[in-house]
């Protein structure tokens, strides 16, 4: 009975003990990068183009459900676009949300070209509401020093003029060492 109660115990401290040194070591681990995200679709030199959508009254609507658009924008240090170029957001979003809510599909790509993270990129795949004041969305992997990583990105809308937008990011990452 005693043996049993010690055993018990022994194993109630392990398992507590691994599930704190593991929580720990992650916490030690994570890598956090804030940087803005300038999407300019409007103007004479967009970093957003419309590629695909369904047609209404002859135009592609912006913010119309099915509208598609592939984006290279730059990635800063600060608000400021001539601030220090960190990378660049590559990829597609698309207006999946036939409700009240407009909502983005984001499928993109942070491709890091200075500082430490020159050479790697993080994959985002998620849901973007983007009238809420902050959107989650997953980072589902990356490469470089980001391989196999797992994450999750804050984004908050910075300033917006007209339909151009420069959102803050906020991005977590746990890597796989
Ligand atoms: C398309 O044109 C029709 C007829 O002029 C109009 O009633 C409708 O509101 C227009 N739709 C949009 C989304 O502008
Ligand atoms: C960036 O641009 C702003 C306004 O266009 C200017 O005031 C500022 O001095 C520039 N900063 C740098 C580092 O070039
Ligand atoms: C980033 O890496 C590339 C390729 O290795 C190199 O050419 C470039 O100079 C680096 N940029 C910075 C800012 O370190
Ligand atoms: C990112 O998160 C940190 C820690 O929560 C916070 O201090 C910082 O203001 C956030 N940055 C942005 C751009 O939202």
């Amino acid at each position: 009975m005693v043996y049993t109660k010690t055993l018990l115990y022994l194993y109630v401290v392990l398992v507590a003990f691994s599930v704190t040194s593991v929580s720990e070591a992650r916490k030690r681990n994570t890598i956090n990068i804030q940087f803005y995200m300038h999407d300019t679709p409007g103007g004479p030199n967009p970093s957003a183009v419309p590629v695909a959508g369904q047609q209404v009254n002859g135009t592609t609507p912006m913010f119309g459900f099915g509208t598609i658009y592939v984006m290279d924008n730059a990635l800063t240090a600060t608000p400021e676009v001539n601030s220090t170029l960190i990378g660049r957001a590559q990829g597609l979003y698309a207006m999946s949300s036939q409700g009240n809510e407009p909502s983005l599909l984001m499928t993109l790509t942070y491709n890091f070209v200075s500082g430490i993270y020159n050479g790697s990129s993080l994959s985002i795949l998620g849901r973007n509401p983007i009238f809420n004041e902050i959107r989650e969305m997953p980072v589902v992997g990356g490469t470089g020093v980001f391989r196999l990583a797992r994450g999750f990105a804050l984004a908050k809308t910075y300033s917006m003029f007209q339909v151009d937008a420069i959102i803050g990011y906020n991005v977590t990452v746990v890597p796989y060492y």
